[in-house]
């Protein structure tokens, strides 16, 4: 099915399922522990040995010699997969440094080597007594060293040219009675997911099965057969539960390719779990950034020129940060520039963590809207709604699908008490507490995806539904069963779904919050076709069929969808694919975030005492699913603003801080009292859903809601995050 004109009334308008706050339907298998994870299949794979990777010991170099000896003669061990033994390996298309080094290395932690044994102790202990030796060569880890070596990348389908430019920036800029001109940087961060990644790998044949915990099935198993050189059709991924992904299991890691090639070397199932320590290294991470903006208003305070220059580093071939393209749709102003630079750097490949390119870039640029309402002396909603606009800035003809950006700033002002907020900086006490409150904009784009799905109705007028789409947390089972229930007209319990299983239909996958409602579009297509065929069967010619409560009914015929049915039962495949829609209007997300903060005076402590988002979305599939996603994004934004940071030692080339001890998040004392509120709307252009996504949407702009948090209260205004009290004092 294409969807290229705005959808109109269907029935997933009846609203009787969808849009109702629903518990979780694999919430039990959850929290009971029955959920099997990529690495607990004993079920399929008992006899399954245990991996354990060995992470390069430089930066970048050269393997000189790799000495296997006593490891080979450790109890128990079975295989020791390396870069000289493991055949010629290809690349895969998401990944930019190779999954296993050899000779040449490319980056800290990069794996060398994986031993096989019978038990997990015995693996580890024999890959304690691998001895390498490396040539070690220079390499460049500095990304402020290297920023003026950075060039304009590559446009890229996802974010569009490095560059963009609109009217004469530089004059109106120069002209402007107001102006702000300042660098924010933001760290290197980890997606520090809960689930390590994890493979269990078996070969029958030629053909490869592997259990992993991935976000994007079909391009996995295009990367993994890529890699290990055989055909796509031979290799299988299962990946039904994933204990978070935030966009580090986007693609192929080494857990995936080493147990494929270790359960080929020791002739039987292999299971891989990067170890903890290993994956803020080995996996990657989000790109840390240096961002210029430069803001011109008049007296008034609207916006004439806004430019907004960022850099990032990543490997030879890899990608940038986009930081800067949030700017070139959320505010007004005549004149315009934005440009992206990408330096070389050899530290672990950078890529896309939750909401990249916006998360770090309104991280900077939220904080400059503030600074820029002081100077304007506005209050910083008031400031916003000023220079909202309402088309694309850099386009005037093209409008928004939607965008009530100014309805979630007023929303949240009320509904947060932004009034008793005292506009002077550090004044307000609270005993020993300095108060502050901060406001930042969310926006993220809205993605759409080509997803399909299968749908079968059984003797019993049971739905189950089958896609090769993920649940990283996200809720994902849920909406696609109460998408299929609203559909067929059954209750949510007769839904059964299967996901995460290249077997079946090809999905949109988890990734750049386009799931939600790319995935359940492309059920909504099935159900379609299922309800023609259901019609059909029951002999309905002509006219519109009402499926509900088990039953299909046409005027005042009606039968239970298990007669139809019948015994053999019905099944039918559809997808949704997406016209030109998108191109005529910007599809954006967009929200508002409250923070309050209190800073102890003496020791410069923060903690967060209030948050509120106000989202607009969409239609909101799942209210409770959704506020899940969103919270969950407000805590990382927190983590963003105030913890987390990978910590470069700029000689060796590597993230010091590489495990959980040393990289900081919330914990649950962390984090205060959250609300959030979706403005009720439905977007007709995104999907015959009408729905959006949440996921990303929400932590964009949470950091420099902090940020801005920080500095009502005690007027030190930081650039650099993670604003650690140090920065304070
Ligand atoms: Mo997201 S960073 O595309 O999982």
């Amino acid at each position: 099915m294409k969807f290229d004109t705005p959808a109109t009334t269907n029935p997933i308008d009846q609203l009787k399922v969808i849009g109702k706050p629903t518990d979780r339907i694999d919430g039990p298998l959850k929290t009971t522990g029955t959920a099997r994870y990529a690495y607990e299949r004993h079920d399929a794979v008992p006899d399954a040995a245990y991996g354990v990777v060995v992470g390069a010991g430089i930066a970048k170099g050269r393997i000189v010699s790799m000495d296997l000896a006593a490891a080979r003669a450790a109890p128990g061990v079975r295989a020791i997969v390396t870069g000289a033994n493991a055949g010629k390996l290809g690349k895969g298309n998401f990944n930019t440094a190779r999954l296993l080094a050899g000779p040449g290395v490319q980056h800290y932690h990069q794996a060398v080597a994986l031993v096989v044994a019978d038990t997990f102790e015995q693996a580890r202990a024999a890959a304690q007594l691998v001895r390498v030796e490396y040539v070690a060569t220079r390499g460049q880890f500095d990304l402020s060293a290297a920023k003026d070596g950075a060039k304009a990348p590559k446009p890229n389908d996802f974010s569009g040219p490095p560059d963009t430019a609109v009217g004469d920036f530089a004059t109106a800029f120069a002209a402007a009675p107001l102006t702000l001109d300042a660098t924010y940087t933001t760290p290197d961060q980890s997606h520090a997911m809960m689930e390590p990644h994890a493979s269990t790998a078996a070969w029958h044949g030629g053909h490869l099965t592997v259990w992993t915990s991935n976000q994007m099935i079909a391009w996995s198993v295009g990367d993994l057969a890529k890699t290990l050189g055989i055909p796509a059709d031979r290799v299988r991924l299962v990946s039904p539960f994933i204990g978070g992904g935030f966009g580090g299991k986007l693609f192929v890691r080494a857990d995936a390719v080493l147990a494929a090639l270790g359960s080929k070397a020791a002739g039987r199932p292999v299971k891989v779990a990067l170890q903890r320590p290993l994956m803020m290294n080995n996996t990657t991470h989000r790109p840390a950034t240096i961002q210029r903006i430069r803001i011109g208003a008049d007296a008034a305070g609207k916006i004439t020129a806004i430019g907004h220059e960022g850099w990032s580093g990543d490997l030879p071939g890899g990608g940038p940060e986009t930081a800067v393209n949030q700017t070139r749709l959320l505010y007004a102003g005549a004149n315009r520039l934005t440009a992206t630079r990408l330096a070389v750097l050899d530290l672990p490949e950078g890529n896309a963590m939750r909401a990249p390119g916006e998360a770090p870039g309104l991280m900077a640029l939220e904080i400059a809207m503030d600074e820029m309402a002081e100077r304007a002396k506005l209050d910083p909603v008031e400031f916003r709604v000023v220079n909202d606009t309402q088309v694309d800035p850099e386009k005037p003809g093209r409008p928004f699908s939607q965008r009530r950006l100014v309805e979630c700033l007023r929303l949240g002002a009320e509904r947060f008490g932004w009034s008793r907020r005292n506009p002077r900086p550090g004044s307000t006490r609270d005993g020993r507490w300095l108060v502050g409150y901060g406001v930042a904009a969310a926006f993220r784009n809205n993605l759409v995806m080509k997803s399909a799905a299968r749908v079968r109705l059984d003797a019993r007028g049971r739905v189950a539904v089958e896609t090769d789409m993920t649940d990283i947390g996200t809720g994902s089972y849920t909406i696609i069963a109460q998408t299929a229930a609203e559909m067929m007209g059954v209750p949510l319990d007769h839904v059964a779904v299967r996901l995460g299983d290249s077997t079946y239909p090809v999905s949109a996958g988890s990734g750049g919050q386009w799931g939600g409602n790319s995935a359940t579009a492309g059920v909504y297509a099935a159900c379609v076709k299922l309800r023609q065929s259901v019609a059909r069967k029951a002999g309905f010619m002509s006219g519109e069929p009402v499926f509900a409560d088990g039953r299909v009914q046409l005027g005042d015929r009606s039968v239970t969808l298990a007669e139809v049915a019948g015994p053999d039962g019905l099944v039918a495949e559809d997808f949704m694919e997406y016209g030109d829609l998108g191109q005529k209007a910007q599809q954006s997300t967009f929200g508002a975030h409250f923070v309050e903060v209190a800073v102890d005076a003496a020791t410069g402590e923060i903690r967060v005492r209030r948050m509120l988002a106000v989202c607009a979305a969409g239609r909101i599939l799942n209210p409770k699913a959704a506020r899940s996603q969103v919270i969950g994004a407000m805590s990382m934004g927190v983590g963003a603003a105030l913890m987390e940071e990978l910590a470069v030692d700029h000689r060796r080339g590597f993230f010091v801080n590489h495990d959980l001890a040393g990289y900081e998040v919330p914990v649950h004392a962390d984090i205060p009292h959250q609300e959030v509120v979706f403005l009720d709307e439905t977007d007709p252009q995104s999907s015959p859903m009408k729905a959006k996504g949440v996921g990303e949407l929400g932590i964009c702009g949470v950091a420099a809601a902090v940020a801005n948090a920080v500095y009502n209260a005690t007027g030190v205004r930081v650039r650099d995050y993670p604003i650690t009290l140090d920065k304070l004092l």
